[in-house]
């Protein structure tokens, strides 16, 4: 079967607890689920994993790439949190492993603080999923089974 990696950054870990009037009362748990649920209506193995590590984020989307390479994963979902505003190394990682990812935000960041408006992760995304809270995780795995289908002409 195939699969989608769903990648978490710094501080999702806290999703329930952490600033509920902006990300809800969801626990990161309740996002797993979720994406189960959705993994099953797609048939898409789901593999889900949070870190508050970039070096770990970047390990884990340079294997993303072989694996996607050797036909067994369709692409990443990834929710980058505050390294989206940061993290030149996250933009090279998913340019140089080559693997579709669709960057997702609970939060609509451009109606936040301006710190928020830019992401280096945009330019090496296949898609961007923002302001639909958890759902956008689901939407984002939605585009990346239908963007593969495309490409198989199906
Ligand atoms: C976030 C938005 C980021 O700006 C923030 O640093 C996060 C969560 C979101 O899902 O809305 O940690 O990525």
């Amino acid at each position: 079967m195939s699969s989608i990696l769903v990648l978490n950054g710094p501080n999702l870990n806290l999703l329930g607890t952490r600033e509920p009037a902006v990300y809800g009362s969801a626990t990161l748990d309740d996002v797993r689920a979720l994406c189960e649920a959705a993994g099953q209506r797609l048939a898409l193995g789901v593999d889900f994993r949070q870190s508050n590590h970039e070096g770990v984020l970047i390990d884990w989307i340079h294997e993303a790439g072989l694996a996607h390479r050797a036909g067994s994963l369709l692409g990443v979902v990834f929710n980058a949190g505050a390294y989206t505003h940061t993290s030149v190394a996250l933009h090279d990682a998913v340019k140089g492993a080559g693997v579709p990812m669709v960057e997702v935000h609970i939060s609509n960041v451009h109606a936040r603080e301006p710190f928020r408006h830019h992401s280096y992760l945009s330019p090496a995304a296949a898609g961007i999923v923002v302001g639909f809270g958890i759902d956008g995780y689901a939407l984002a795995m939605e585009g990346l089974a239908r963007r593969a289908a495309a490409a198989k002409g199906a």
